[in-house]
Formats: C-alpha cells, structure tokens, sequence
C-alpha cells in the first residue's frame, strides 16, 4: 500500500538547521503553487503568499520580535529559549509567509492547510521546511504595518503562518512516538 506521497507524508520534518544554497526559482514556483491548490473553506482562497528569498528580510523580522521578547516578556523569552542568536526562521534562507485575509471565517485554517501542504511538497523536492508561528508578534508592533508594506502583505491580510525552506545541513533526532488513543473507528456491521 505504500506509495510515493504516503511515503513523503510519514517522512517529512520540521528542519531546523540548512545550509546556505539559495533554493532554484522552479521548484519555489512549484512549493507554491501546490500552497495555491490546498483545500480553502468554501472556496474562497483567503490568502496572500509572500515568498521571502532574501536572508536579510527574514534577519528584520526575527531581531524586531527579538527585540520585543526581552523588552516585554523575559520570562516567556526564557521559557521558549530565545536568546540573542535565536532566529526565528531557524537559519533558513528562504521563508514563505501565509497572510489571510481579515474578515474570512476559515482565512487561519485555511492557511494552515497551505502551510502544511507546501511543507510535504518541499520534502518531496528534497528541500527542507519548518512551519512557523513564532514570527508574528513582529507584525503587532508600531513597525508592523511598515513591515507588512515592505513585504507586499495586501492592507486587510494578517500574516499568520510562515514556511521557512531550504536545502537540510543536518537531519533531525529521532521523532516522537504518536500519542496514543487518538484514534477510533465507528463500522457498520460489527
Ligand atoms: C501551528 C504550528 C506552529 C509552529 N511554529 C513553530 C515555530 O514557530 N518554530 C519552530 O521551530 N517550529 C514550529 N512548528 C513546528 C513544530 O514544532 C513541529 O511540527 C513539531 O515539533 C513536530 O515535529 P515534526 O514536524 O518534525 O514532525 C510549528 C508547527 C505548527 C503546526
């Protein structure tokens, strides 16, 4: 039963450590158009893509949120091991931010599911990914709505997830076990 996308499914992982290689257009062209083809509630397709390949526009955006961890909420800096080289696309050179737009019932799910698609369409193109929320609190300071310009975010669209990418330098410890009784069936018949 097993199969190609099955399989790239059960081994895709939140990479954390990459190397500096910039990822080819085509296949960037390809991890979103496969983010464009995810399942939106209602068809609606609330979103807006913005594909960050420029190191020093994911630098801004960590050192702002940075910034606010120790400005505001040291306690909570330490408790999620932000330090001074904490980068919060984890060294990746590349990110994919997903914006919904603001008055969509389904816009954070719905990014989400691209979030989740396009990181098993990199996997399968051999490129790593790392799902990201940790980046938006940058968006919620006085330089957000500047930020949000630079980036080409439209002005009614929030960002909510991110998809950092590139090429994997080191492969990741050993996975957690699924927890268990998550799962039930209800048959017909028995
Ligand atoms: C909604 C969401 C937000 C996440 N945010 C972050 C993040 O900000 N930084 C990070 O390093 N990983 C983040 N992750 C990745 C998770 O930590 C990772 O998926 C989880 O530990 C399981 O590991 P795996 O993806 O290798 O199976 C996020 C994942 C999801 C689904």
């Amino acid at each position: 039963m097993m199969n190609e996308t099955i399989s790239n499914i059960l081994s895709r992982r939140s990479i954390r450590s990459y190397t500096e290689k910039r990822i080819e257009r085509e296949k960037l062209d390809l991890i979103v158009k496969c983010g464009l083809f995810s399942p939106t509630g209602m068809g609606v397709q609330p979103w807006h893509f913005t594909v960050v390949d420029n190191r020093g526009m994911l630098d801004k955006i960590s050192a702002i949120n940075k910034r606010e961890f120790f400005a505001n909420n040291n306690d909570s800096a330490r408790m999620s091991n932000v330090t001074e080289e904490y980068d919060n696309f984890r060294g990746a050179p590349c990110a994919i931010i997903i914006s919904g737009m603001n008055d969509k019932k389904y816009a954070e799910v719905d990014c989400a599911n691209a979030a989740t698609i396009m990181s098993v369409a990199a996997h399968s193109l051999g490129i790593g990914s790392c799902y990201i929320a940790s980046f938006r609190p940058a968006f919620a300071t006085a330089e957000g709505e500047k930020l949000k310009k630079e980036l080409g975010i439209p002005d009614d669209y929030k960002p909510f997830f991110a998809l950092a990418l590139g090429y994997i330098k080191e492969q990741p410890s050993e996975r957690a076990l699924r927890r268990e009784g998550t799962v039930n069936y209800i048959e017909s018949g028995t």
